[in-house]
């Protein structure tokens, strides 16, 4: 009979305690599925005596996680407190060190430390395991590293973000302000503690440099990853795209190309009947392309104690059944360094909105702006400006600038950019022009 395994847990929040209720009450369960029991036998947090609900007796408490992680008895160290350096970087490494298996939930310390992290567990025949960190409850990690070990992975993309998804469909379903929605979202605790970093789009950073670490083969290198966040967009934007056939979502993309790995996340239109476009509020979803085979999609709740610590135990059980497998799916010194792709350079569709000045020529001269930079254009709308700001008393002249809608198609960012600054300089439209990179299936 092999013994239980021992796990200890640091952290015991949402997601601490949603790990240490789903080990108990799947205990029978993950005694058939691993061959062994797995038992929560110490945990360490910032207060012990906060009321948690949790039936902790015959579990010792650690002075703090660098203890737990180098308890005897603790063969399984899982790291729950998150942030990206101490105090769990260093009881990561003394659990690896010590040869143990480690579990962690953490994000921003995977992108971080993974690489080094890695490194110790092969040195020290440990493993760290990371599930949880990427899209909580969908298994994109083990699809990615494990699933998909035999196929060359050409993309992978998603919504990785549930706060920005639950925002933008709000703002789109309900036409409500950004503000609104945003608050909202962390009534509802799907916002991290500081929410800029969901909308400025490093959460979804960070966890596409860990998908393309495992996709490609690279480092994981959060600093490879071109960023930009939703702030800029408007429920015009919102409207304009789906009356021609877009959805807005903040992307996350990992893509070969011809010139090296792209990452980069940025609000991207996608067609309405495209899967991810049904991804709605605060769920997630990743598609990944495989050559020779149709895009797999996983969809899923990507945050949540709930979907967090199905994803934790998932990582626990493997360790309990001894299934071991590298960290990013090869040795680390098979890794590649990765650089950051210049977004000058890519190359897609683009959706333009101008604030243009209502007078002849102006569609004109926007129009031979592009076509010097050899765009073409797919579709060209020019919407009057709302009833609702005339009816607020807004008084519509001829210097009322008006929406001019673009979508072009494929060309470089650096063509767009090169029109668009002509387009400024010829004084036929005012304010900064609204750019939309749009993403095909
Ligand atoms: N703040 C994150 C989100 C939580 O909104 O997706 C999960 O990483």
């Amino acid at each position: 009979m092999v013994a239980p395994l021992g796990v200890g847990i640091a952290g015991l929040g949402t997601v601490g305690s949603a790990v240490v209720r789903l080990i108990e009450a799947q205990q029978r369960t993950l005694a058939e599925r691993c061959g062994r029991g797995v038992r929560v036998v110490a945990v360490t947090a910032r207060s012990r005596a906060r009321k948690r609900g949790l039936d902790l007796r015959g579990v010792s408490w650690a002075r703090n996680p660098l203890a737990l992680a180098t308890d005897p008895n603790v063969d399984c160290f899982v790291e729950l407190m998150g942030g990206a350096d101490e105090p769990a970087l260093s009881a990561i490494e003394a659990a690896l060190r010590a040869g143990k298996a480690v579990v962690t939930a953490n994000k921003a310390l995977i992108a971080k430390h993974g690489v080094r992290l890695a490194e110790l567990a092969e040195a020290h025949g440990g493993a760290i395991n990371f599930e949880a960190a990427v899209g909580a409850a969908i298994p994109v990690v083990k699809t990615l590293r494990e699933g998909l070990s035999g196929t060359t992975i050409q993309r992978v993309y998603g919504i990785l973000n549930g706060t920005c998804n639950y925002i933008l469909t709000r703002m789109e379903q309900e036409g409500l302000s950004f503000a609104e929605c945003l608050k909202d979202a962390q009534r509802l605790g799907y916002a991290e503690a500081d929410p800029s970093f969901d909308i400025d789009g490093h959460d979804t950073a960070q966890k596409l440099a860990i998908l393309a670490s495992l996709a490609f083969g690279t480092k994981v290198a959060q600093r490879a990853v071109y960023v930009e966040g939703i702030s800029s967009i408007s429920p015009q934007d919102l409207r304009a795209a789906e009356q021609l056939g877009y959805r807005v979502k903040l992307l996350g993309v990992a893509v070969r190309t011809a010139k090296g790995i792209e990452q980069r996340v940025h609000p991207t239109m996608v067609p309405k009947t495209s899967s991810i476009a049904q991804v709605m509020g605060v769920t997630n979803a990743v598609t990944i392309d495989g050559e020779g085979i149709p895009p797999i999609t996983l969809v899923g709740p990507g945050a949540g104690g709930a979907a967090t610590a199905s994803a934790v135990v998932a990582d626990i059980a493997d360790v309990a059944r001894g299934a071991r497998v590298l960290p990013f799916g090869r040795p680390v010194r098979r890794l590649r360094t990765t650089t950051k792709a210049p977004m000058e350079r890519h190359e897609g569709g683009y959706y333009i909105r101008l604030m243009a000045r209502d007078l002849p020529g102006t569609a004109a001269t926007i129009a031979t702006r592009l076509a010097e930079q050899k765009i073409s254009i797919e579709s060209i709308v020019q919407r009057h400006p709302d009833a609702a700001a005339v009816g607020n008393g807004v008084a519509r002249t001829k210097s009322t600038p008006v929406p001019v809608i673009l979508i072009t198609y494929a060309t470089s960012e650096d063509a767009v950019h090169r029109a668009l600054r002509a387009v400024q300089r010829d004084k036929v439209i005012t304010g900064r022009p609204q750019v939309i990179r749009i993403e095909k299936n």
